[in-house]
Parts: structure tokens; sequence; C-alpha cells
């Protein structure tokens, strides 16, 4: 298979790029965008209305879509979800209810770890569903059900376009399943469906903040360290952007949930500390803006990624401010994803490391 980099300098910037297009293949598979509802294959495997709670394992970013899922899946259909690193769920030897559902998530299907862990959900006698990117893959073919990301060949050793694609998918299923729980009113199904057919084009938007971002990479090129903070959805997202940055550019970076700060990470700030926070404005900005004053007082460098409102609000606690377009909570991991991919990608390039090889990582990790 012949992939080739188009007029893009890295497979990444590529793959980044490919975002809008193949989030909107990926949704086109499971909404109905005329009808503004959700569209599941009708013979699936289990009933979301039997399930006492979800479990989910994956490695890497594919865990990371996973965490935010939990959030989603928790709020839109009151379902309970355990969620692991895949590596630590196959030896925790944790208890399993027969006909519960397990989800594994996997850009390449063939992941060591994740694969051990779907072996041991189906001898519990978990039906095991599957988000993968390679639908002829080990954890594709061992699975009850896959759902499959479109997200075409992911090359980038660091996985981006998987991982937004991972997350539409999931969306989709837990709107899915908060309407055949009842949770989701008809009503609400449409409005979150809407918000969804809505994020290819705020995908678009976002990719237009790259001149921006380039000039961002400039100040984290320099910095030995960096923090990324987030509450609720964007915790995960926050663990998603130190790891971006750490996979390529070799910048130690650490994600925490903004409300962890007091309890450790605070004593790292310096003037010398880049603090990212994600924090579109919600029902608990005011909590993160609090954070981000702790921050500034101790001298701490905040780049702040939100939307008008959040701007406006936060006030001159950040040093700088991406301000996104304005979106429904419940896509803001999806299109947050994108800023927070491009401020890893060039300061990588900025630093001058191998964007799509870097040292000592491999694309798929088929060994234990
Ligand atoms: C490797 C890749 C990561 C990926 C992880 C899980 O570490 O470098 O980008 O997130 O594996 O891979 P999978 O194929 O299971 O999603």
């Amino acid at each position: 298979l012949l992939v080739e980099k188009g007029n893009h300098r890295h497979f990444m910037a590529k793959e980044i790029h490919e975002q809008p297009e193949v989030i909107g293949h990926t949704l086109a598979r499971y909404v109905d965008f005329a009808a503004e509802t959700t569209r599941l294959p009708a013979d699936l495997p289990f009933d979301w209305r039997d399930l006492k709670r979800v479990v989910i394992s994956a490695c890497g970013t594919a865990y990371l879509s996973g965490l935010v899922a939990k959030y989603w899946f928790e709020r839109f259909a009151r379902l309970p979800v355990d969620i692991d690193i895949a590596s630590e769920f196959r030896y925790r030897e944790m208890p399993l209810d027969a006909d519960g559902l397990s989800i594994v998530i996997s850009q390449s299907g063939e992941t060591a770890d994740t694969l051990a862990a779907l072996r041991y959900c189906k001898a519990q006698g978990q039906t095991v569903a599957a988000i993968v990117n390679v639908p002829e893959s080990t954890i594709a073919r061992e699975s009850d059900v896959i759902f499959p990301t479109l997200a075409g060949p992911e090359i980038g050793v660091a996985s981006t376009k998987a991982f937004t694609c991972q997350l539409t998918v999931l969306a989709a299923l837990a709107i899915a399943a908060g309407r055949a729980r009842g949770t989701l009113s008809a009503e609400d199904e449409r409005a979150l469906v809407h918000g969804l057919s809505e994020v290819p084009r705020l995908a678009a938007e976002a990719l237009r903040l790259e001149p921006q971002i380039e000039g961002l990479a400039k100040i984290l090129a320099k910095a030995p360290d960096a923090l990324y903070l987030g509450r609720g959805t964007s915790y995960p997202l926050a663990l998603e952007g130190a790891l971006k940055l750490k996979e390529i550019s070799y910048i130690h970076a650490e994600g925490y949930a903004a409300g962890e700060l007091k309890h450790g990470p605070i004593a790292l700030i310096d003037e010398t500390m880049p603090v990212i926070v994600i924090a579109p404005y919600d029902r608990i900005f005011e909590k993160t803006v609090s954070n981000m004053q702790e921050v500034a007082a101790r001298g701490g460098r905040i780049i702040l990624f939100t939307d008008a409102r959040g701007a406006d609000e936060a006030g001159e606690a950040a040093e700088v401010t991406i301000v996104l377009p304005d979106m429904p909570a419940a896509v803001t991991p999806i299109v947050y994803a994108i800023p927070i991919q491009l401020l890893a990608y060039h300061t990588a390039v900025f630093i001058g490391t191998d964007v799509d090889q870097p040292r000592n990582l491999a694309k798929s990790v088929t060994v234990e």
C-alpha cells in the first residue's frame, strides 16, 4: 500500500489536515445526517438496555479516547464505565459478569496488550466490541462486533486522525446507548447528532489556527518541561496533549486534571514552565480560571485554548489565548484535539526531531 505525503512535509501534518474529511466519513457511517439520529447495525450482539456497565481497555492514545468516552457514556447513557490501560487490565484479574460488554480500542488492531485484554474479556464471557482502524486486524477478527474508524491508513507513529475518529465513533455509541436506555430523548439525540455533524466544519476552522499555533511552538521548544491541564472531557485531552508533545518533541510533559494541580504539580510552577490549559467555556470553567490564577501568581506562563466566552472570562490570567469557535460541549474533545496536535507537531518541527518516526517508538506494538 503506497501512501504519499502529498504536499505536506510529514505524514503527521497530512494526517492532521485530513481530519475534517475522515471524521466526516466516519460520522456518515454512524449517523443519519438528515434524520439527525445515530445509525448502528440492527443486529448488535448486545442490548444497551441490559448493561450494568461497560469495560474499556486500550493503550496509548486509543486509551485516551476511551477515557473521553467514559464521560460520554456516563452522562448520556447513565452507564458506568470501567476503563484501564490494557497492560494493567490484562493482569489485574478484574471480575466481570458474563454477558457484559467490553470495548477495546486500537488503531492498528495488533497491539499485544490490547489483544490480551480482549482475550481475557472473552474468556470471562463478555461480548467484545472493537473500535479499530484496520478491519482485517487480529483484534477485529477476534471481536464479536467491530465498529470501524474510517480514518484511512495512519503512517505517523504518533496517532492523530485515528484518535479523533475513535472519538467520533465513541460519541455515536454513547448517544445510541443513551437513546436505547431512555436517558436521552429523541430531541436530545437530535441536538447531539446535530452537534456531531458540525464537527468536520469546526475541525476545518480549528486547522485555520495553525499559523498562530506555529508561533507558540517557539516558546514551547525552549521549555524543558510543560504541563497540560483540563477538567471533564478536557482532562483526557490534557493527557493526550502531553503525550503528543513528549512522543515527538522529547520535551518532558505531564497532563493533569486541573483540580489536582494543588496536590502536587503546582510545586513545579515557575517562569520556565509553560502551562497549557484546555478549557472551552462550560459549567465548570470558573474552577479552571482559579487554577489559572494560581499558576499565574507563581509566574507560570499560560497558553489557553478556549472559545470567545472563555477568553473573555479568563481575563488576564493567560499569556496567550487561542480562540476556537463556539461549539456544543459534547464535541469539544474532538475539535480541541486538533490545535493540541498542531502544537506538538510544530514544536517538534522547530526542534528538528524525526516527527513521523520518533526515536524508540513503534507504530504498532505487537510484543509485550
Ligand atoms: C503505539 C503508538 C501510539 C498508539 C499506541 C496504541 O504506542 O505509537 O500512537 O496510540 O501504540 O496503538 P493502537 O494501534 O492499539 O491504537
